[in-house]
């Protein structure tokens, strides 16, 4: 769990006019600071990361790269320290090709020596993005190679790869290997700040569940992406939806969004206790689509201790509330409610639904486009 700058910064360079938005070391000691002081860090948010666009034009004289002088004064070892002290982890981006996808220098032909250079500055998380890389061999050669070159480092570096995404239009990828060399990996498009975004990433989830759900656990899991609650794009209840989608799918969960300025609404859904602790559960499996019945959709996720977390999804974008009612029987193949079970609402808002029997029905009023997520613990 963290921040991520991308979605909501993308590559602003400009110090000059834009001082507080540009991507600079500016930018990332105040969401730490802010990470620590409105209670971020404390729930659960621990790494700051650097995407693109933080580096000059051009590696110094011994082949390293280095960061922008103008916009990192301090260097990025400095910045990790100032993250270390904070109890936070600093995240840092780089390219498996020749130059990274907003054009600045990217890993390859390097590896070892970028790998090092991290390492040497204290860096926690490396985002390692797919752009240029020339041929599908050496994409899948440079990820394997960077993977290799970080473990030899020594440090512990959590690896966030886009291998499957930059694959996937010319070959199926294999998630048994991509697994063994990444901690994390983007298998569809960036999110963007709408709902339509949310709704493709969640649309293709469903249709590739059988490839990708299974592979998903501990040391290894599929990203969809930034959450972007607290932006511009998304309504309260397609707010609800992403989180409660997210926690369902096992998603990381990085924000991006300006934590300087964010309302109160969108502050409780993002360090929602119940919802962290269902996205973060033990068990660490992700969840999948059970019933898509017209335009509700059923999800389920198996949690720790027997439970399930269920998610009702309403995907019809016209009208109002509407009823979608199921029976409990369709729940972890007949045994998440058997013979009965306790069943608490967790978004969107917080509600205690009572004890039912495995041959109960339940019936759940969702908004357009918004989700009920429920908590179901076997009695
Ligand atoms: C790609 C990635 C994004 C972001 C940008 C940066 O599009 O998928 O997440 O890192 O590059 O240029």
């Amino acid at each position: 769990m963290g921040w991520l700058h991308w979605e909501r910064f993308l590559c602003g360079t400009d110090c000059t006019t834009d001082p507080h938005r540009c991507v600079s070391e500016r930018l990332f000691v105040e969401m730490a600071d802010v990470m620590v002081a409105e209670g971020w860090r404390d729930a659960g948010y621990e790494f700051v990361c650097i995407d693109d666009c933080w580096m000059a034009p051009t590696r110094d004289q011994q082949g390293r790269l280095q960061p922008d002088p103008k916009r990192f004064p301090s260097g990025i070892r400095k910045l990790a320290d100032y993250m270390h002290s904070k109890g936070l982890k600093l995240g840092i981006y780089s390219d498996v090709g020749n130059k990274t996808c907003a054009g600045f220098p990217g890993s390859y032909d390097h590896y070892d020596l970028d790998a090092q250079t991290f390492a040497s500055w204290g860096v926690d998380l490396l985002k390692f993005d797919g752009c240029n890389s020339g041929t599908l061999e050496l994409l899948a050669e440079g990820y394997r190679r960077m993977s290799l070159a970080l473990n030899k480092t020594g440090r512990s570096i959590v690896y966030s790869c886009e291998w499957p995404f930059y694959l996937r239009p010319v070959q199926q990828p294999n998630y048994t290997e991509i697994k063994h060399y990444c901690n994390h990996w983007r298998n569809f498009f960036d999110v963007y700040d709408s709902w339509s975004s949310i709704k493709s990433i969640l649309d293709w989830t469903a249709l590739h569940q059988d490839s990708i759900v299974k592979i998903a656990g501990p040391g290894g899991w599929n990203d969809p992406d930034m959450l972007v609650i607290g932006n511009f794009g998304l309504s309260w209840d397609q707010a609800v939806t992403q989180m409660a989608m997210w926690a369902i799918m096992a998603a990381p969960l990085f924000m991006s969004n300006d934590l300087r300025h964010i309302s109160p609404e969108a502050k409780w859904l993002l360090q929602n206790k119940d919802v962290i602790a269902i996205n973060q559960d033990v068990l660490g499996k992700q969840g999948y689509q059970v019933v898509k019945d017209k335009h509700f959709e059923l999800w389920e996720r198996p949690l720790s201790g027997g439970a399930y977390a269920v998610a009702v999804l309403n995907q019809q974008e016209i009208g109002g509330p509407q009823n979608f009612t199921f029976s409990l029987s369709f729940l972890g193949n007949g045994l998440a409610c058997n013979p009965a079970c306790s069943i608490q609402q967790v978004l969107p808002a917080s509600r205690d639904w009572g004890v039912y029997s495995w041959v109960s029905s339940l019936s759940v009023e969702v908004n357009p486009t918004g989700t009920v997520l429920l908590k179901v613990v076997v009695l």
